[in-house]
């Protein structure tokens, strides 16, 4: 039997509506256009309205996905969705409100909670059920409303994060030349509180009492440091199991959190500028969304070609890591 393989056959991403400057957070907090673009490259970020949720800001990015793959909605046979900010907590999954959004009857739908490394996970699923002939076509989605649950009395969280969706068809081939060659995934809840979501269910609505608000908290600095370390080791070691050098590489596409992790990780790895691929001074952190965005933002520009080998590197809260060697087999 001829083996089936995964690959990426379109790309697509959502920007909400309302662009936010730097300038913007001067008038509510203590910093400043230049502290933010000096400490973290970051010129601005988008919001998206309060009308909207992380499935509406996914469903725009899916629907030009689907387009672009040229399928018929009745074709795709799986949505799952990565997002650190869902339209519920707990339940319904936001992948059931998109498929439901998009028309999709039937189908499994279901969402993951990597932070933001979600785009490199929602490849492994797609990756290993199409390689198990489970499905032929899945519809995988990062769809973020990270500033619902920013604190905006917090300057060293509310600058960072923006709003955001990309989505992307995974698609069975047997073209091992255009696939998804291969994707590491990993974890280590020991550093839980590095990024936090502090809401736990020990509070008691019944008592309104101990309830621990949702803002998003993070250990910058400590963040920051292993960011760059788990990021270099993880590219370091994908390539060499996969016996591929940097020159190889068309593009590296690391997770948008700050310039500076991402030009420390690329030095490091040597990749040329030409190499990385950077949108965090326009997106911010989109968290699940940032991989697929700076992706579709390199296939609107006519760069990203057909058969281009992609370099994907993720590491979030979890805390969370993963890279994926992406070929392109779209048009
Ligand atoms: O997406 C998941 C992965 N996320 C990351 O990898 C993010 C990792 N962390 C970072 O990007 C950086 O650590 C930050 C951008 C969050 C912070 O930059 P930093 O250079 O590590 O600054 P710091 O936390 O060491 O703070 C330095 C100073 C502090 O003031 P003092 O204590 O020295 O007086 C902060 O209070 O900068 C201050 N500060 C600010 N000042 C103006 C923190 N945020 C701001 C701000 N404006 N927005």
């Amino acid at each position: 039997m001829t083996k089936k393989y995964a690959s990426l056959k379109s790309i697509a991403s959502y920007i909400p509506p309302k662009c936010i400057k730097n300038s913007d957070f001067e008038e509510i907090l203590d910093t400043s256009d230049e502290w933010i673009q000096k400490r973290t490259g970051i010129q601005m970020r988008y919001f998206a309205s309060p009308e909207q949720n992380s499935s509406d800001l996914g469903v725009e990015a899916a629907k030009l996905a689907i387009k672009r793959s040229n399928l018929k909605i009745e074709e795709i046979d799986l949505v799952i969705v990565a997002t650190l900010s869902p339209d519920f907590l707990g339940m319904p999954s936001t992948a059931c409100l998109l498929s439901t959004k998009l028309g999709i009857k039937n189908r499994p739908a279901f969402d993951i909670s990597t932070a933001c490394s979600g785009f490199i996970y929602l490849l492994a699923l797609a990756k290993s059920f199409i390689e198990s002939g489970t499905y032929e076509n899945i519809l995988i989605v990062g769809a973020e409303k990270i500033s619902s649950i920013l604190d905006f009395t917090d300057r060293s969280t509310s600058v960072l994060f923006g709003d955001g969706a990309g989505a992307a068809i995974i698609s069975t081939t047997t073209q091992k030349e255009h696939s998804i060659l291969d994707v590491h995934i990993s974890s280590d809840g020991a550093y839980s509180d590095y990024l936090l979501t502090p809401r736990t269910l020990k509070g008691s609505h019944f008592l309104e009492e101990n309830l621990i608000p949702q803002y998003l908290q993070m250990k910058g600095n400590e963040t920051f440091k292993l960011a760059v370390k788990t990021l270099t080791n993880d590219v370091e070691e994908i390539m060499k199991k996969n016996n591929i050098d940097v020159n190889s590489i068309d593009f590296f596409i690391p997770h948008q959190a700050n310039l500076r992790i991402i030009s420390a990780v690329g030095e490091q790895l040597k990749f040329s500028p030409q190499q990385v691929v950077v949108t965090v001074h326009k997106y911010g952190n989109t968290s699940a969304a940032s991989i697929p965005m700076a992706m579709n933002d390199i296939y609107e520009d006519g760069k990203l070609k057909n058969g281009d080998l992609m370099l994907l590197d993720a590491f979030g809260g979890g805390l969370t890591w993963g890279s994926a060697l992406v070929h392109f087999n779209g048009n």
